[in-house]
């Protein structure tokens, strides 16, 4: 089966980036990641993806000079690269709705909370860990989602339930999740890849794997 061509976009350290590029290269993930966008100067993502020998382009709204410069040069590249997936990870900046309309469910996201909770405008990194503590909840985790133009919005693929301990700080509780952040990120680019992502309204549905004599 051919490998679907993948971009991913971050902001900031990417060892979620670091985890799809290591399924892709254990063969876990049938694909390949073919650009990293990152938009922030010092992001180690950009770093990762040097080491990796994938092209890293840094495309910041504020050097763009307005929202639609910086979407028109978000689609250049993705179309550039021809890219199938794209994959947000640690991505901390507004997406426009041409974008993520240019991508009907090609497009997903990850978020260190059990989205519909501690998500939308403001709910990101710490600040949502920082919630979570606030309000008291025993159990956290991480979602996987597609991405709509309504932030955190979109319909949910994956999500893993992760203990809120006794004493737990933003900085703990972030560093139980992350691990299955990155667990869940890579099984859903996984699922996508073999193309077996059902998208039915809200609903999303894992469908069998087909046996090899199928095929
Ligand atoms: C992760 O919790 C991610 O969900 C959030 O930032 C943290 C670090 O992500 N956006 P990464 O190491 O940059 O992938």
């Amino acid at each position: 089966m051919r490998r679907v061509r993948i971009a991913v976009l971050c902001s900031g350290g990417g060892s979620n980036f670091q985890a799809v590029l290591d399924g892709c290269q254990d063969g876990r993930i049938n694909g390949e990641i073919v650009a990293l966008i990152y938009n922030r100067k010092n992001a180690y993502a950009a770093r990762r993806a040097r080491e990796a020998g994938i092209g890293a382009h840094y495309i910041n709204k504020l050097r763009c000079g307005s929202a639609a410069a910086f979407t028109q040069a978000l689609l250049s590249q993705l179309k550039a690269c021809r890219a199938e997936l794209i994959v947000l990870a640690g991505w901390l900046e507004i997406l426009g709705e041409e974008l993520i309309r240019a991508y009907p469910n090609q497009m997903i996201n990850i978020h260190p909370a059990l989205i519909p909770s501690f998500c939308g405008k403001g709910f990101y990194g710490r600040y949502v860990h920082e919630a979570a503590l606030a309000y008291g909840v025993k159990i956290s985790g991480c979602t996987v989602h597609f991405v709509s133009p309504v932030a955190d919005d979109g319909p949910i693929i994956l999500q893993r339930a992760v203990e809120v301990l006794p004493g737990d700080t933003p900085d703990t509780l972030a560093a139980r999740i992350l691990p299955y952040e990155h667990q869940a990120l890579a099984e859903a680019v996984m699922l996508f890849c073999q193309g077996r992502l059902r998208v039915e309204g809200r609903m999303v549905s894992v469908m069998e794997q087909e046996k090899e004599e199928e095929k």
